[in-house]
C-alpha cells in the first residue's frame, strides 16, 4: 500500500457525477492508496481505501472493525447512527445473528426463486408500456419497477396499496432533489414508515407469511426494531437493484452483440449477471470504524477511526480484473465485491441475482435492439452509484 496522500474531501456527491469517478478511482485502486478526507461530509473525517485487496481486507469476518457505528460517510464512534445495534446492517453479534435468522429465509434463493414469475410479470408489463419505439428513460421508467413490486411482496403489503407504495418508493429512492406532488423524498420516505407503522399493527393482530409478520412474532424486537428492519429491506432491495437493473439496459445497449449473444445461449445469463454487478457496482461505499489498533498502509489506525471501503474502484481494480472498464460478457473469474464481503455480505443477493437475469432474459427475448439515445446521467450521490437518466429506444422482434 501506497503512504498516505491528502485528498479532497471524498465524501463530496459532486466527485461522482461523472465517469471521471473511473479514472480517479483507478488511479487509487493501483496505488492501494489510502486517503485521508479532513472533515467536511463527515464531522470527524476519514480514511479511505480502494484497491480490491485492501477492501476485502477491512470487510474481512475476523477484521477489528465495526458497522454498529454506522456503515455510511457521515457517521462516527462520536457521531453514530441511531439504528446502531438494532437494524440488521448496523448490528453485530447477537442481533445480527437473530435478524439474519429471521430475515435470511425469506430473501434465500428458494424464496427469491418462487418470486421469479413476479418479476417476469412485471417485466412484461414494463416492456408492454416501453416497446412503443419511443424514447424510454431506462431509469425512470424500468429499472425502479421491478424491485418496488418484489419488495412489497416480500414485506406484504397487501395488493390494493402496492402501486400507491410502489409511487413512493420510487419517489423516496429516485435521487431527484425536486418537488413531487408537493412531497421531497425525505417526505416519501417518511410517509412509507407511516405506513409501514399501520402495517405493523395491522400484522400483531393477523399474522400473515410475510416478513413484516415473522418480525413482529420474535418478542425480542420492539415495534421501532421491526420497523427499522422493514426499512433495511426496503433500501437494501430498491435503492441499489434498480440501477444494476437500469445499467444491465446499459450494457444491451453498448456491448456489441450482447442481446443476440444471450438469445442463442452463447453468453451465459448467470455469467453476464455477475459482469453487470461488476460493472454496475451500485452501493458505492461502506464504512467501518476500527475496534482496536489498525495498521493499514503503513500507518497506525486507533480505536474508534472511521475507514471508508469504495467498493466500485475496488470492481474496476486493474491488479483484479483485466481491462477493468470493460465489459465483457464472459468474464471469469469474477470476484467482485458488489454486495459486500464478510458478515454483512449482502442477505438479498440472491434476488438481485435472479431479477437482473430474468430482466436480461425477457429482454433478449422480445427485443432485437436497444439503441442509447444520449450518454447516460448520473445521481449526485455517494451512498449510490446510480443513473439519474439512461435515455434508449427498444425496437421489438
Ligand atoms: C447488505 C449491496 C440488493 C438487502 C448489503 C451490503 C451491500 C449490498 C454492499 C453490505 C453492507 C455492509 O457491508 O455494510 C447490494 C446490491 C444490491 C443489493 C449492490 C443489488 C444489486 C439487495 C436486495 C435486498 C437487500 C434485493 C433485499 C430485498 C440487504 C440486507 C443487507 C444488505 C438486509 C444487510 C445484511 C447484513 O447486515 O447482514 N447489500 N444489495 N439487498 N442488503 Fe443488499
Amino acid at each position: 500500500m501506497r503512504p498516505t496522500v491528502a485528498h479532497a474531501d471524498l465524501g463530496d456527491p459532486d466527485l461522482y457525477t461523472t465517469l471521471e469517478r473511473h479514472t480517479r478511482w483507478r488511479e487509487l485502486a493501483a496505488e492501494d492508496a489510502l486517503v485521508w478526507s479532513e472533515p467536511g461530509s463527515s464531522p470527524a473525517g476519514f480514511w479511505s481505501v480502494f484497491s480490491h485487496r485492501s477492501c476485502a481486507a477491512v470487510l474481512a469476518p475476523s477484521a477489528p472493525f465495526t458497522s454498529e457505528y454506522g456503515m455510511m460517510i457521515g457517521f462516527d464512534r462520536d457521531h453514530p447512527d441511531t439504528s446502531g445495534g438494532r437494524m440488521m446492517v448496523v448490528s453485530e453479534h447477537e442481533q445480527h445473528r437473530r435478524l439474519r435468522k429471521l430475515v435470511g429465509p425469506l430473501l434465500s434463493r428458494a424464496a427469491a426463486g418462487k418470486l421469479a414469475e413476479r418479476v417476469r410479470t412485471e417485466v412484461h408489463g414494463v416492456l408492454d408500456r416501453v416497446l412503443d419505439g419511443g424514447v424510454c428513460d431506462v431509469a425512470a421508467a424500468v429499472g425502479p419497477r421491478v424491485p418496488a413490486a418484489v419488495v412489497c411482496d416480500i414485506l406484504g403489503v397487501p395488493a390494493a396499496d402496492q402501486d400507491l407504495l410502489i409511487d413512493l418508493t420510487n419517489h423516496a429512492f429516485g435521487g431527484a432533489d425536486e418537488l413531487y406532488d408537493g412531497m421531497t423524498p425525505r417526505q416519501a420516505h417518511t410517509e412509507i414508515l407511516v405506513y409501514f407503522d399501520e402495517l405493523i399493527a395491522a400484522r400483531r393482530e393477523r399474522p400473515g407469511d410475510d416478513l413484516v409478520s415473522t418480525l413482529v412474532t420474535d418478542d425480542a424486537l420492539t415495534t421501532d426494531d421491526v420497523l427499522l428492519n422493514c426499512d433495511n429491506v426496503l433500501i437494501g432491495g430498491n435503492e441499489t437493484t434498480r440501477h444494476a437493473i437500469t445499467g444491465a439496459v446499459h450494457a444491451l445497449a453498448t456491448v456489441p452483440g450482447l442481446p443476440a449473444q444471450l438469445r442463442d445461449g452463447s453468453a451465459d445469463v448467470d455469467t453476464v449477471v455477475e459482469e453487470v454487478l461488476r460493472w454496475t457496482s451500485p452501493a458505492m461505499h461502506v464504512l467501518r470504524v476500527t475496534t482496536d489498533e489498525v495498521t493499514l498502509g503503513g500507518r497506525d489506525l486507533p480505536p474508534g477511526t472511521p475507514v471508508v471501503a469504495w467498493l466500485p474502484a475496488a470492481n474496476r481494480d486493474p491488479a483484479e480484473f483485466d481491462d477493468p472498464g470493460a465489459f465483457r460478457p464472459g468474464r471469469k473469474p469474477n470476484r467482485h465485491i458488489t454486495f459486500g464481503h464478510g458478515m454483512h455480505h449482502c442477505l438479498g443477493s440472491a434476488l438481485a441475482r435472479i431479477e437482473l437475469s430474468v430482466v436480461l432474459r425477457e429482454l433478449a427475448a422480445r427485443v432485437s435492439r436497444v439503441e442509447l439515445v444520449a450518454d447516460p446521467t448520473w445521481l449526485r450521490a455517494i451512498v449510490v452509484q446510480g443513473y439519474r437518466e439512461l435515455p434508449v429506444r427498444f425496437t421489438g422482434r
